[in-house]
């Protein structure tokens, strides 16, 4: 089946959900998304939403702040531009019929997290991504010029290149193959504009806070098409997350300690003075590297945090999503500390793009989590993204809204998918298995912590596994962990070259090879794009 729209938005959080609502009036929107609607990272996001809203805060500060936790690798501009539009971003957001949490004299109730140096983060309880999740979902359903499509994956992305165009002009997106998943039938979306929204690649590590979904499917289906990736070594661990055997990778939002919770050994020191000079606010890359190396040292499986010195009224109804699941695994946080690790959390690389969002490809733009937009640099700093999202979906709307205005800009024609010889496939433990090993090989070899020797061990490994992911591929009927596998294989490999890449250490890139920063050399991207 063929299917023409204007604009083709490919996920469904808030990024890509708020570019739907912004060009919703202006032509016909499809979401794509692999899921239900709300299967999102971030319906998980606990923390917040950072902006200054504060008279005690400044815009400089919030430059600052970012500037420092991406360790100034960071696009300056850009900040700027992002930190600017901050208040703009969350009035729409309340525009939408999102609810932030209030004081009770009626006026938002501001928080901290790691970095920040002052309370600027907005939240709904523990509960933020939800919230914000829940009022874009009912906004976009109630939209008549939005069409939802759940349970459909992309497959790939189609482009002037592997469409055999005649165009000469440039390699334009022309929009999707996408598979149906319930009826298996592959669609071909064709597209004036496509916008990848489709969030991280958590999944690619064997622990993770990240949710199912999150396998960088978009950075590898752009990848593929012949756009350039960039800093794909700084994967951001979250420095606290649930240990317990049942638990799978539960966040306990930073927030957590921005209120005053502290990290402690297991014979209860604290140990963050250690390390840092704001001790348990400091950037994520330290609190990670810190819990890794007490871990390591101590031959413990968990460091502890600890809020028990606060009143446990103000626990429950601040933070009642953690309280409730802890509460559910045995812990009760308001009088025992929690048992936390680092998971994958973040991936601050991925498409790189411009100013307006759009990436090298002329057509195809990317939003949240799957772009590089040079906010984050080598470490994004706490409740940066979700603001990034909602900043840039208003910048690629104004470009996108121009570009459906030029006159060329015709729906394209796209031929139909070719299934080829494929049948159905008689070996899914291929690809069970290689999900497991890429998994693994990227915990052991590509962590906190790295080394030349261990790089490009990982590289080796996930090389051969492409390969036999690709023999595989095209000889079976497609089906979503099959594509999402490919995904993760090739995202795992981006990951190790951009990392082999950069020879120095630098925020969430820490390589003992390399232990120190070279401003010299590397105040730079790291950059990679496919010949085609
Ligand atoms: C958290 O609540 O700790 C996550 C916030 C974020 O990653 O920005």
């Amino acid at each position: 089946m063929n299917i023409t729209t204007d604009f083709l938005v490919i996920g469904s959080g808030i990024a890509g959900l708020s570019y739907a609502l912004k060009v919703a009036d202006f032509g016909q929107v499809a979401v794509v998304t692999k899921r239900e609607i709300s299967e999102t990272a971030t319906n998980l996001a606990q923390g917040g939403i950072a902006s200054v809203l504060s008279s005690e805060d400044s815009f400089a500060a919030h430059v600052r702040d970012t500037m420092v936790a991406g360790v100034y690798l960071s696009d300056e501009d850009v900040v700027r531009m992002v930190v600017q539009r901050g208040p703009q971003a969350i009035a729409d957001l309340i525009n939408w019929g999102v609810r932030f949490s209030k004081k009770d004299d009626d006026t938002y109730d501001l928080t901290r997290e790691g970095g920040h140096s002052r309370r600027r983060i907005l939240h709904a309880k523990d509960m933020t991504g939800q919230e914000i999740e829940r009022a874009l979902v009912e906004a976009a359903r109630n939209h008549p010029n939005i069409t939802i499509y759940e349970h459909h994956i992309c497959i790939d992305l189609i482009t002037d290149a592997k469409a055999g165009s005649s165009e000469k002009r440039s390699n334009r997106c022309l929009g999707a193959h996408v598979l149906d998943i319930e009826s298996r039938k592959v669609q071909t979306f064709g597209a004036r504009v496509t916008v990848l929204a489709t969030g991280g690649a958590g999944k690619v590590y064997l622990y993770t806070c990240n949710p199912d979904v999150a396998t960088g499917d978009g950075i590898a289906m752009a990848y593929r098409a012949g756009a350039t990736i960039a800093d794909m070594e700084f994967m951001q661990f979250h420095p606290t997350t649930l240990y317990h055997p049942k638990a799978k990778s539960f966040l306990i939002s930073e927030s957590v300690r921005g209120e005053g919770a502290i990290l402690r050994r297991r014979d209860g020191t604290a140990f963050m003075d250690q390390y840092h000079e704001l001790k348990d606010l400091a950037p994520r890359d330290i609190t990670a590297r810190a819990i890794d190396n007490e871990m390591k040292i101590h031959g413990d499986e968990s460091v502890f945090l600890d809020i028990t010195h606060r009143d446990p009224e103000y626990i429950r109804n601040r933070f009642p999503h953690i309280y409730e699941t802890c509460l559910k695994y045995g812990i009760d946080i308001t009088t025992e500390a929690i048992p936390v690790v680092p998971a994958a959390h973040y991936v601050c690389g991925g498409v790189k793009v411009d100013k307006w969002g759009e990436s090298d490809l002329v057509n195809l733009f990317a939003i949240g989590e799957v772009a590089c937009t040079g906010l984050h640099g080598a470490n994004r700093l706490a409740s940066n993204s979700l603001l990034e999202g909602v900043v840039f979906a208003e910048l690629v709307a104004q470009r996108s809204l121009g570009r459906i205005k030029e006159k060329h800009e015709v729906v394209p024609q796209v031929k139909p998918w070719d299934y080829g010889k494929a049948t159905d496939s008689d070996e899914e433990v291929v690809v069970a298995h290689n999900w497991d090993e890429i998994r693994r090989c990227m915990w052991n070899y590509v962590g906190i912590v790295r080394t030349n020797k261990r790089l490009k061990r990982a590289l080796r490994r996930l090389q051969m596994i492409k390969e036999e992911i690709t023999e595989y591929y095209w000889d079976f009927y497609p089906t979503s962990d099959l594509i999402e596998l490919r995904n993760i294989a090739t995202v795992a490999e981006l990951i190790v070259r951009c990392a082999r890449q950069r020879r120095e250490s630098r925020g969430l890139h820490y390589n003992i090879d390399y232990p120190e920063r070279d401003d010299v050399h590397w105040k730079k991207d790291t950059l990679i794009r496919k010949k085609l």
